[in-house]
């Protein structure tokens, strides 16, 4: 009896803590599943939670956008609550007017039954992109793959194709670019010196930094290809496609040509802000002039933008300070950018898309998307608490 009367006790205790975590749940607005939608949204709300059909916050962080037959392919990171290894996968989100988002599922699926897969399951993928390949009518998906157990080393790019805009997803490959070839704008003196990392005792020295411009790491990757971290993809007006990633342990990016079929590298590849330490790299293009927005690099936390505008894809390019305006600009709105969506039918209409991470709970992470408006050419970038599409 006294045993019954303990378990009753416990029961009841249970209840009303459950009751006590829920309250406050959604009193703070943290509950990120299954909250009811009455109507269809009709605008951004930056920074808010952003529910799909289902009522759930949008998991697709470090994502990318693709417009195809009428419809916008959100595609993104899935995140768990403690982690950010991919427990999930690549998720995909389906849109017609950009405010409201239908969840596709998972379009690229972790390996849950075999250790050895470069995407088992707890591996780290981060920043899918998604393109569309005309030529042979396929589904071009990169992403940044770490793989399981070994931290940021791998410093991989994954591969994957689907006949299917929303996948699934096959997964093709993973390696590291461009291996045996010279960035065209490394010059011959750079290529043949015998500067190696062996010969610093400390980083970030005047001399190592020096050695670092001049190509160190590129040599020292030059075998087993370039290092490749943060990651975007760009077509071309004339269907080229370039692959753009933080290379060169993040102090580099490079900027890489890729096969017709999308899933290869021409060789063609050049070098960006040497030293320069740049994350996060969103490249578009408007009336001929190619623009870059990229961050600095501070792990989960916000920093400043930068931007960086060119005539020619290869250069030279330049950059030119900070794209965004008003209070927060120094930290990008609490965001970092991933990716910059040309609005579909839309004269000049650019989305700014930034992601608010959140390293205590990253499935709460927030999606940060503002309007690029142009001040003579120069793209500015202003926080919105709501904003329309015009
Ligand atoms: C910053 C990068 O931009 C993110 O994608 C992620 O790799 C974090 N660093 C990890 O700290």
């Amino acid at each position: 009896m006294v045993f019954k009367g303990r378990i009753r006790k416990l029961f009841c205790l249970l209840f009303i803590f459950n009751v006590f975590v829920i309250t406050i749940n959604n009193y703070f607005g943290v509950n990120l599943s299954a909250q009811n939608r009455d109507k269809e949204y009709e605008k951004f709300h930056p920074g808010e939670l952003w529910l799909d059909n289902n009522g759930t916050h949008i998991n697709a962080h470090g994502g990318g956008i693709l417009f195809h037959d009428g419809y916008y392919y959100w595609f993104g990171e899935h995140k768990s609550e403690h982690t950010s290894s991919a427990l999930v996968g690549v998720k995909c989100y389906k849109s017609k007017d950009l405010y409201n988002w239908t969840d596709s599922g998972v379009a690229l699926e972790v390996v849950k039954n075999d250790t050895l897969s470069p995407i088992t399951k707890g591996c780290t993928i981060e920043r899918p992109k998604v393109i569309y390949n005309k030529m042979n009518n396929q589904f071009v998906m990169f992403f940044h793959l770490e793989l399981k157990g070994k931290g940021y080393s791998a410093a991989n790019v994954g591969i994957a194709v689907s006949k299917n805009a929303q996948g699934p997803y096959e997964f093709i490959k993973n390696l590291r670019p461009n291996a045996g070839k010279w960035p065209m704008n490394m010059t011959e003196e750079q290529r043949l010196s015998s500067i190696k990392p062996g010969n610093f005792d400390k980083w970030w020295t005047p001399d190592w930094m020096e050695a670092i411009k001049g190509g160190m790491f590129v040599r020292r990757d030059f075998e087993g290809g370039q290092m490749s971290r943060d990651m975007s993809l760009f077509v071309d007006d004339d269907g080229t496609a370039y692959h753009i990633y933080s290379s060169e342990d993040n102090l580099t990016l490079h900027l890489a040509e890729l096969t017709d079929d999308y899933l290869d590298y021409t060789g063609k590849y050049i070098r960006m802000f040497p030293g320069g330490h740049n994350e996060a790299p969103a490249l578009f293009k408007r009336k001929d002039i190619y623009y870059l927005i990229t961050s600095g690099c501070t792990g989960w936390a916000p920093n400043e933008a930068r931007l960086a505008v060119a005539e020619s894809i290869w250069g030279p390019w330049k950059q030119v300070g900070n794209p965004c305006v008003g209070e927060d600009k120094e930290l990008t709105f609490n965001s970092q950018s991933t990716f910059v969506l040309p609005v579909e039918g839309k004269k000049d209409a650019f989305i700014f898309m930034g992601d608010r991470w959140n390293p205590q709970k990253h499935i709460d992470g927030r999606y940060i998307w503002l309007p690029i408006t142009f001040e003579k050419d120069k793209p500015l970038i202003k926080w919105h608490n709501e904003w329309v599409l015009k």
